[in-house]
């Protein structure tokens, strides 16, 4: 029986690993964390991720050939395939500060692997890494290694919350990148033979390490690229009186472009989006490439511009102040479906408007109070580094109700905001919601989640994003 073992419980590790013993029954495989929480979660009913479709597949293999522990070392010496899924957020200091990914958690992973081992074993780089990253965990892993042969392989993931089990069920494709050597292919045949048990053939795709390693940073700058596409679009379809709905769907019909991930937003968030393509931007500059680097940089550029343009909409349409005005926040997860906050663009436009004294009332029905209370006290690229986090202070603490439904949420509101695109909102009862409003009763639809003209049917100022006004 071949024994895998994941290294971080955490969005990628648990769905990944969950499908993965789900799909090849006689392959026995533990999840690992150091976070005892994180596992304990793992192994009660409340799963300590919300994704649709991840319990009846935990509950299928739990205690059979999926185990979720804390006994790090253990099982990682015991395994003949090590995935190592930790996060790699963006450095907060030194060097590379606010770009570079931070490797320390990978570093300490590699460093505890080669400690551990007493057999040869081959390491997966699952988190997303900058390329060349494999060259650095080899020479850990070798330098330490007391003799013992390791093959490292990039195996990255592409999998999107809220449709995480759809995508490992089925994805378009999967990379698998190693070394060129006979052992280094004789590894990525081992690989390959775990997905085959429910992956097509021709959709396993197999290069060299590097390629695999920079294929996960580009796709995931060529999503963001679009999203800031349609996002500039979207202004410029408000100053001229075009509808970005139109426009995207006439553009999206063109074959070679395509018709999905045009939908204009009040920015991408996420935890992935800014943080690789950051890392995209560094890894340039460090290869004396300036231009492409400002032209990735971009990306990101037009997504906080389009942040800060909601928020001003906002203010300047509420008379140019929103001081003491109470504001519904409807959605607060950076995409509906998740309970995932990391990076959501509501964090940037809640404090926007608390910077103008507003007194926000925010809904989501998958986020907790403490959560997002959390989320709006701490510093930009902070959420993943844990020994950042900072009490909350009590100037801002008071200006945040959470409530745990949208009539609470809006009732004597001035204003509605929508910023993410849960279906729930889509049925709302706006008359009911109008009536229990203060007047003149505004909503800005940051997720064109609305029909503006039914809306405005019923008495509602509306702002959609890049829809006539
Ligand atoms: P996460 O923060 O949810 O999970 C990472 C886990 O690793 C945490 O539970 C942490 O406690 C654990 N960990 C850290 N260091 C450890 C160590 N030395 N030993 C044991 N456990 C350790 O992160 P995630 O969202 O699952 O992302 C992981 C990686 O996958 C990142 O590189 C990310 O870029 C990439 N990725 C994420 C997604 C996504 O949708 N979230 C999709 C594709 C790729
Ligand atoms: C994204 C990629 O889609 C995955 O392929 C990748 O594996 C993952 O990042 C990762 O590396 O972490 P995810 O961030 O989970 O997945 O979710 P997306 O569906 O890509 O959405 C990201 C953000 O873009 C969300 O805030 C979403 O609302 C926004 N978005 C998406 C838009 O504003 N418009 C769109 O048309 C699509």
């Amino acid at each position: 029986m071949v024994k895998i073992c994941c290294i971080g419980a955490g969005y990628v590790g648990g769905p990944t690993m969950a499908v993965i013993a789900l799909k090849c029954p006689l392959i026995e495989v533990v999840v690992v964390d150091i976070s005892v929480s994180r596992i304990t979660a793992w192994n009660s009913e409340q799963l300590p991720i919300y994704e649709p479709g991840l319990d009846e597949v935990v509950k299928q293999c739990r205690g059979k050939n999926l185990f979720f522990s804390f006994d790090v070392e253990r099982h990682v010496s015991e395994a003949d395939i090590i995935f190592v899924s930790v996060n790699t957020p963006t450095k907060t200091q030194g060097l590379g500060a606010g770009k570079a990914a931070d490797l320390t958690y990978w570093e300490s992973a590699a460093r505890m692997i080669a400690d551990v081992s007493k057999s040869d074993k081959i390491v997966v780089e699952k988190s997303t890494v900058p390329v060349k990253t494999a060259e650095a965990i080899e020479k850990i892993l070798t330098h330490n290694s007391k003799g013992i042969k390791f093959q490292i392989l990039s195996n990255p993931e592409f999998l999107a919350e809220g449709t995480a089990i759809e995508d490992l069920f089925s994805p378009d494709r999967v990379l698998i990148g190693g070394r060129e050597t006979p052992d280094g292919q004789k590894a990525i045949k081992a690989l390959k033979a775990v997905y085959a048990h429910w992956v097509p053939e021709e959709r396993i795709i197999c290069t060299n390490l590097w390629s695999a390693e920079l294929s996960k940073l580009a796709a995931n700058a060529f999503l963001a690229q679009r999203i800031s596409s349609v996002n500039a679009m979207s202004a410029l379809c408000e100053a001229t009186g075009a509808d970005v709905s139109q426009v995207a769907h006439a553009v999206g019909k063109d074959t070679r472009i395509g018709a999905k991930f045009l939908n204009a937003s009040v920015g991408f968030g996420g935890s992935c989006f800014q943080k690789d393509i950051l890392n995209l931007v560094y890894i340039c500059e460090c290869n004396g490439l300036p231009e492409v680097a400002n032209y990735w940089k971009q990306v990101i550029k037009v997504n906080d511009y389009q942040k800060n343009r909601f928020v001003n909409r906002i203010v300047s349409s509420m008379f140019n102040t929103v001081s003491g005005k109470k504001i519904a926040v409807l959605g607060f997860a950076f995409k509906k479906d998740t309970g995932d906050t990391r990076e959501t663009p509501a964090i940037d436009v809640c404090k926007g408007l608390i910077d103008d004294k507003a007194k926000l009332s925010i809904y989501d029905p998958q986020v907790t109070e403490d959560q997002i209370q959390r989320d709006l006290t701490l510093n930009k690229f902070d959420w993943d580094h844990p020994a950042h986090l900072q009490p909350l202070s009590p100037a801002s603490k008071k200006d945040i109700t959470v409530v745990w439904n949208a009539y609470e949420a809006t009732k004597d509101a001035h204003g509605i905001c929508i910023l993410t695109e849960w279906d729930e909102f889509k049925n709302l009862d706006f008359q009911k919601i109008y009536n229990n409003m203060q007047k003149p009763a505004f909503l800005f639809d940051g997720r064109n989640v609305v029909n503006p003209q039914k809306l405005r049917d019923i008495g509602f100022i509306v702002y959609s994003i890049g829809k006539p006004l």
